[in-house]
């Protein structure tokens, strides 16, 4: 039997070629979903832009006065917008705020972001730079459930890159792109088809290993 496409709502602060890769993996029919709509806490941000050259709902929301988290009236203002276009998901694309218990109980275990790092190492902003800096040799990105805490949620998909002796911030973050560009389509059909099941903070899917 064939599931109903998911209703996926993006919220994202940049430019937006992670969104741009849901679209295309929707069109391509690697992903069974349709997106309902993007806000933007930036004005001016190229996701929205984006968003509309595609036919989607796109908005500006501000998150005034709070610089880093979503919370307060602007918080209400966003739920009211995601219910209102009936999301069943919200996918995190670039968006880089904090996510506080108002939005993550109006949508509980359906909030993903993708990382561009190999969680838990590197949370926090700017992960491909913490991994260059430090000296890690291997990078990547992950898919995860948003859940009260920083980048801890529990983890559905990641892919990994290597670190190059020539790499710069930029090298390294366009490599990791690449990457996340086939993670967030993989992770959202993974919950669309029903495959994914959540144990604790484990996720197992259906057809691979069975959950203990
Ligand atoms: C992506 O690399 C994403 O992983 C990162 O922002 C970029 C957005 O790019 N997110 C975070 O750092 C969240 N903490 P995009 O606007 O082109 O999708």
């Amino acid at each position: 039997m064939n599931k109903s496409p998911l209703a996926i709502a993006v919220l994202g602060s940049g430019k937006g070629s992670n969104c741009q890769s849901l679209i295309d993996a929707i069109a391509a029919g690697r992903l069974n979903a349709r997106l309902v709509g993007v806000i933007s806490d930036v004005e001016n941000a190229y996701i929205l832009t984006r968003a509309r050259q595609n036919g989607i709902a796109a908005e500006f929301i501000s998150a005034a006065p709070f610089k880093t988290k979503l919370e307060g009236e602007a918080e209400r203002r966003y739920i009211a917008t995601l219910k209102a276009w009936g999301a069943d998901v919200i996918a995190l694309a670039g968006f880089m705020r904090i996510i506080k218990p108002g939005l993550l109980a109006a949508f509980p275990n359906r909030i993903l972001n993708i990382h561009p790092a190999l969680l838990p190492a590197f949370p926090g902003v700017e992960a491909w730079k913490q991994a260059l800096e430090y000296g890690a040799k291997i990078a990547g990105c992950t898919v995860h459930v948003v859940d009260a805490g920083t980048d801890t949620g529990p983890i559905l998909v990641q892919r990994s890159v290597p670190i190059l002796d020539e790499d710069t911030p930029e090298t390294l973050h366009a490599r990791i792109q690449v990457e996340e560009h086939l993670a967030y389509p993989e992770a959202l059909q993974l919950i669309a088809s029903g495959a994914a099941i959540l144990k604790g903070r484990r996720f197992y899917f259906r057809g691979t290993a069975t959950p203990k």
